[in-house]
């Protein structure tokens, strides 16, 4: 009875704590997710994307002359970079981005790129002119004159299917889309291109997402207003690496002009898929992990798009999978591959 009297007055007290303790933490969440900077910073980027909504066409500042090609192009790997990402890009040159012919299938690529986004200025002119040089020693940049912002990443997209259709229709199978954080098994995406038509045309396929909602947390890189967006998103396919064909593009492309942009490039795609009747397709070897450099790197073997490397590990991997890939045969079962 003594210990109950003693206990019961701390009750209230604990009440008191735990209501201090959460009202604190709501005030913090509010706090952080309305902080000015990404509030001022969200609602300037979601201004700048509708006053340029309408605006579908950009000039081409730089464009590779790889078609039309002496022989047919199989697969062209068309990387979405970041202008100032050169390590990047060059990593990619030197691992799995080398052009190759290999049992008469010819592989390019090219990397997708817009301008700055503070176009004037001593950084924007020494980047302009780095990337000038860039492309003049490898000739691989597709460059368009529009401001490089995450919600004006869509417009490569878009961009890029209209140069595909106006110069490599004919000559070039395959494309594999992907984002410069990403490593790709080019030999084993080649195998799978030329085996069994598990592969039904029109090609879209990589690492699907079904039922996804958009992120209604403000301040959250994906955040989407009601205004922008209600419902759940069409079927679509991670954009960090996803294959598609000729024929899908030019498919997409017609699609396009009955869909509004949309900020978020892989969703865009998918909703343009879904308009043109387009089905997204699974496959298990798309970014079904990602990358992780404690790990093992024989973890990865079989895998065919890998998500989420720094240039270092590009070429780590590179290395480890030429010099010893052949000891990861007992490693594939375990995601599955
Ligand atoms: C996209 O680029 C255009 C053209 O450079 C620019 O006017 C617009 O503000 C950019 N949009 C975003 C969201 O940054
Ligand atoms: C796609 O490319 C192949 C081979 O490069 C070509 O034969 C075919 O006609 C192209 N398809 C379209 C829709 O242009
Ligand atoms: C969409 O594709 C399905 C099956 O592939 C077909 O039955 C349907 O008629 C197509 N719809 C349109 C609008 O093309
Ligand atoms: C794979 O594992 C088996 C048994 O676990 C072993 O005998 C074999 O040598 C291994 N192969 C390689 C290439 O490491």
């Amino acid at each position: 009875m003594a210990a109950q009297l003693k206990k019961a007055p701390s009750l209230p007290r604990r009440l008191l704590y735990t209501m201090f303790f959460l009202s604190t933490s709501a005030l913090l969440l509010v706090l952080f997710y309305n902080d000015g900077l990404t509030g001022e910073w969200q609602s300037s980027l979601h201004q700048a994307f509708l006053l340029s909504r309408q605006v579908k066409t950009y000039p081409l500042l730089h464009g590779p002359r790889i078609c039309p090609s002496r022989r047919p192009i199989t697969l062209l790997l068309a990387v979405k970079s970041h202008i100032s990402n050169f390590e990047q890009r060059q990593a990619i040159r030197n691992t799995w981005g080398k052009d190759r012919l290999q049992s008469e299938q010819v592989v390019r690529r090219v990397f997708l790129l817009s301008i700055p986004d503070k176009g004037v200025g001593p950084y924007a002119t020494a980047l302009n002119s780095m990337v000038m040089e860039e492309n003049n020693l490898y000739r691989d940049i597709l460059q368009w004159d529009f401001q490089e912002s995450f919600y004006n990443v869509t417009l490569k997209e878009l961009l890029f299917w209209h140069w595909f259709q106006d110069h490599c229709m004919g000559s070039i199978r395959y494309v594999l889309k992907g984002d410069d954080d990403v490593f790709v098994d080019v030999e084993r995406v080649l195998d799978f291109l030329r085996g069994p038509p598990t592969h039904v045309e029109p090609l879209y396929m990589g690492r699907l997402f079904v039922n996804t909602f958009p992120v209604r947390l403000w301040g959250n890189k994906y955040y989407v207003p009601w205004s922008l967006y209600s419902g759940a998103y069409p079927p679509y396919m991670g954009g960090g690496g996803y294959l598609i064909s000729n024929k899908t593009i030019r498919l997409l492309l017609q699609a396009s002009s009955e869909v509004l942009l949309f900020p978020i490039d892989d969703v865009y795609v998918g909703m343009c898929a879904e308009v043109a009747n387009i089905s997204a397709r699974h496959h298990q070897g798309f970014m079904p992990i990602e990358f992780n450099p404690s790990q093992h790197p024989c973890i990865y073997w079989g895998v065919l798009v890998l998500h989420r490397l720094e240039s270092n590990q590009q070429y780590l991997l590179w290395n480890f999978y030429k010099s010893q890939g052949h000891k990861c045969d007992n490693f594939t079962s375990q995601l599955g591959l």
